[in-house]
């Protein structure tokens, strides 16, 4: 599901743009501070509703401007417009789509799922099982028919729950309902969790075998409560702990994915560059699968794709780019890190960012780095 248009303005330092990304390879080229993150913001925020930068999107608004707006296509027949408007003053953030103004970030999400390499990526080993929850649910979400209101019911259930906990008496049968509730809904949101996983393990080891030779990873889900007992029974023998912390302890709340090596966290032992390539695996395996059962492809947002990387390995992660057939919105300080990587056949459009000014060149195939050089002065923006 590739954009074809993209309309900023407002956003950071970039000036106002329209610009005709290529369905392939994007590569946005320019030295530091000159925009380049900030566009790949642009895009993140159009098709999720948030910034990976800040919590607060008011930041992400032009120092001198009032508001941010940003417009995408997305090509198909029909194409279908979509677009956000943060006002300085205003709370809350305006989304639109084919044409109809719309209240859920999740709308955004369905039609564009999107997946971001960057230096956060590395929390998927290093950090807390939240952000490793929320990829896994990244990949439910997409592939499974169901996943959201299951999750929703949840979250519904455990904010009951938790209320209850923490209120001075405990309405034992107000707690019985909802320990009911919960462990219905949990079980569903495990399953889903579980099916997905399943599918994917195999599409992760084939991804990262061709991007580093054999580590001997393992991979586990967990989640989150004891396997050897039913939930029901673990939340109500646990309501005097959980009552004591003010939350429930046990349940899909606390999933996680666990990455080991040699029996010990992945992140312990692998190496900096290693770690990049494990994490952009995690990432390229969820887009395979996406495709392979919905036949609906991501975009991809990498940030800095040579940093870290040899040369072997920075051709070896490009060649899986180009097999996969997705839009890919790619930056970096070196032109030459990705120059003459790509082959003849792919697409590739480079844009160069100069202090918010966005230069395009013209598409063209396998780049070299002098071909891509004098491609520079085409610009295509309208
Ligand atoms: N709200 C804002 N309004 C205007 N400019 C901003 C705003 N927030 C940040 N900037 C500036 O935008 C510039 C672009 O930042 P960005 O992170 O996009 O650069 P970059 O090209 O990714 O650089 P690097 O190669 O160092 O990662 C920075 O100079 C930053 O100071
Ligand atoms: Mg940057």
């Amino acid at each position: 599901m590739p954009l074809d248009r993209l309309v900023m303005q407002g956003l950071r330092n970039l000036a106002a743009l329209d610009i005709r990304p290529s369905p392939g390879i994007n590569l946005i080229l320019g030295a530091n501070g000159s925009g380049k993150t900030s566009l790949l913001e642009g895009i993140h925020i159009l098709g999720l509703g948030r910034s990976f930068r800040t919590h607060r999107l008011k930041h992400a608004i032009a120092y001198e401007a009032d508001s941010l707006t940003l417009h995408g296509r997305v090509a198909g027949d029909p194409p279908i417009p979509l677009g956000v408007r943060r006002d300085r003053q205003a709370q809350e953030l305006e989304m639109s789509l084919a044409g109809e103004r719309i209240a859920r970030t999740a709308s955004l999400a369905e039609v564009l799922p999107l997946q971001l390499i960057n230096p956060d990526t590395f929390r998927l080993l290093e950090g807390t099982p939240k952000a490793r929850r929320e990829f896994l649910d990244w990949g439910v979400f997409h592939v499974k028919h169901g996943f959201f209101d299951v999750w929703k019911r949840v979250r519904q259930a455990l904010k009951h729950r938790n209320a209850l906990l923490r209120h001075g008496r405990m309405d034992l049968r107000s707690l019985d309902i909802w320990d009911r509730e919960l462990t219905h809904w949990s079980e569903r949101l495990d399953r889903l969790r579980e099916d997905y996983f399943e599918t994917f393990i195999p599409v992760f080891e084939e991804t990262l075998s061709e991007l580093l030779d054999d580590p001997g990873l393992e991979l586990r889900y967990s989640r989150g409560w004891d396997k050897e007992r039913p939930l029901v029974e673990i939340l109500q023998q646990g309501r005097a702990g959980d009552r004591q912390m003010g939350f429930t302890q046990q349940g899909p709340q606390r999933a996680d994915l666990r990455i080991r090596l040699h029996r010990r966290p992945a992140v312990e032992i692998l190496s900096r560059g290693q770690q990049k390539l494990v994490v952009s695996a995690l990432k390229l395996a969820q887009g395979r699968l996406l495709e392979r059962t919905t036949g609906r492809t991501c975009l991809y947002l990498i940030d800095d794709l040579p940093a870290e990387l040899d040369n072997q390995h920075r051709k070896r992660f490009c060649r899986w780019l180009e097999r996969m057939n997705c839009q890919v919105f790619v930056t970096s300080v070196e032109p030459q890190a990705l120059g003459g990587i790509w082959q003849l056949e792919t697409p590739v459009m480079m844009f160069h960012v100069k202090q918010g000014q966005i230069e395009a060149g013209s598409a063209h195939h396998g780049a070299g780095t002098s071909a891509m050089t004098s491609d520079m002065t085409n610009s295509n923006t309208e």
